[in-house]
């Protein structure tokens, strides 16, 4: 390389300190969080044990993120080898093979998020055949949630619930990879179908023509016709919910890599480039895109690190087109952002890896703290920057 382009390179030093800081933080959770789940969100900065709800006492294994943990386990050991984390990512399959097979807290979509990181991740990684079994078991769950003739997966609830019957959020496309995976592995058409129907339904229906996202979608359960859209953690129905919109982006740039629709290329597209348009100076959006400076409304720094995530995932697939840097540019200044002004590398006391996220403002439920979403995707797009040869669990 020339001096010239030499002084032109951009430097990852501080994005390497960055990752430290992260991987500390991880290795010194790993104690407590053996031990119990921590909470959805940080209290004031700092993971509580998960709060007891439905006969499950406080700290198990329930609700939607607690596979956050293994996965930013995962990452962790790939990067460092290191036995004492691999061991902690093993025993957390025990848990995830429990709960599928007593039934805990299923009556959801989430299970793509909870069984790919927790159960998919070590039998891609290391064979272990309890974590497919475990794995399968759930991609088999959630398969009783699609819906004929709608052709979508029932997000929330049971499935005879009223309010909830035929209904699908835009986060439902980082779910669908469980069911990609159980194609592959089993050799079922029936996963990959659904799959992908799954994902036309939320392309044709949950992305506005204006590129924008509805957080939510219904349809009639016995007729399958489309019927409206709305929200539940964005600001209003018509507004387009941060974190949603960055879903979008790495759901649908998801859905091309496994099924090579190139509609489902052009949806990440089009999700990417209203969120890319509505960022604020510092490139963090706010919890809702329809507020920027000046609102005096909180940042979402978890939607921030999953746009990261799903602009390096579409950057990928767009070979040597000028669209795939700038999508890389604009994902590297997001994270450069985070890293600086949005971790806890300057902050050790703080048992989180990122701060400054909102869970769902509208009920004031984790405004303006950490997650394990957050700090899942932010060590994930870390790991994407500085490992170029790190392979998707997803
Ligand atoms: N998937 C739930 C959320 O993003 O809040």
């Amino acid at each position: 390389m020339s001096a010239e382009a030499d002084r032109a390179a951009p430097t990852t030093d501080h994005l390497a300190a960055a990752w430290n800081a992260a991987v500390a933080t991880v290795r010194g959770n790993i104690a407590d969080f053996t031990a119990w789940y921590p909470d959805d969100t940080t209290t004031a900065g700092a993971y509580r044990p998960r709060t007891a709800r439905d006969g499950q006492p406080e700290g198990a294994n329930v609700g939607w993120t607690t596979g956050f943990w293994p996965g930013m386990l995962w990452l962790v050991w790939e990067a460092t080898g290191d036995d004492a984390v691999r061991e902690a990512a093993e025993r957390q399959v025990d848990s995830f093979a429990d709960r599928v097979r007593r039934e805990i807290d299923l009556d959801t979509h989430d299970l793509g998020f909870l069984y790919t990181l927790s159960c998919v991740t070590p039998y891609r990684l290391l064979g272990d055949e309890r974590a497919r079994d475990a794995a399968l078991k759930a991609a088999n769950h959630l398969m009783d949630r699609f819906l004929e003739p709608a052709g979508i997966l029932q997000a929330w609830g049971d499935l005879e619930n009223p309010l909830q019957r035929g209904r699908t959020i835009v986060d439902s496309l980082m779910n669908v990879p469980l069911l990609y995976w159980a194609a592959g592995t089993t050799g079922s058409r029936s996963f990959l179908d659904a799959a992908i129907r799954h994902t036309e339904q939320l392309r044709r229906h949950i992305i506005r023509p204006d590129g924008t996202t509805f957080h939510t979608y219904y349809w009639d359960p016995e007729t399958g016709e489309p019927l409206r859209g709305g929200t539940e953690q964005g600001h209003q129905d018509g507004s387009c919910w941060a974190r949603g919109q960055a879903w979008g982006v790495y759901g649908f740039a998801l859905g091309y890599r496994h099924a090579r629709e190139e509609s489902f290329l052009d949806a990440a597209r089009r999700c990417a480039d209203y969120f890319l348009a509505r960022l604020p100076e510092d490139r963090i959006a706010y919890w809702d895109l329809v507020f920027t400076d000046g609102s005096g409304q909180e940042r979402d720094s978890s939607a921030a690190a999953i746009a990261v995530c799903g602009l390096y995932e579409l950057a990928d697939h767009l070979g040597d087109q000028g669209a795939a840097s700038r999508y890389r540019a604009e994902a590297d200044a997001i994270l450069d952002s985070l890293a600086t002004s949005y971790s806890t590398a300057h902050d050790p006391g703080s048992t989180a890896l990122l701060l400054h996220g909102v869970y769902d403002k509208p009920k004031n439920v984790g405004v303006d703290e950490g997650s394990l979403w957050g700090d899942y995707f932010y060590l994930e797009a870390l790991s994407r920057r500085l490992r170029p040869d790190w392979r998707s669990y997803w």
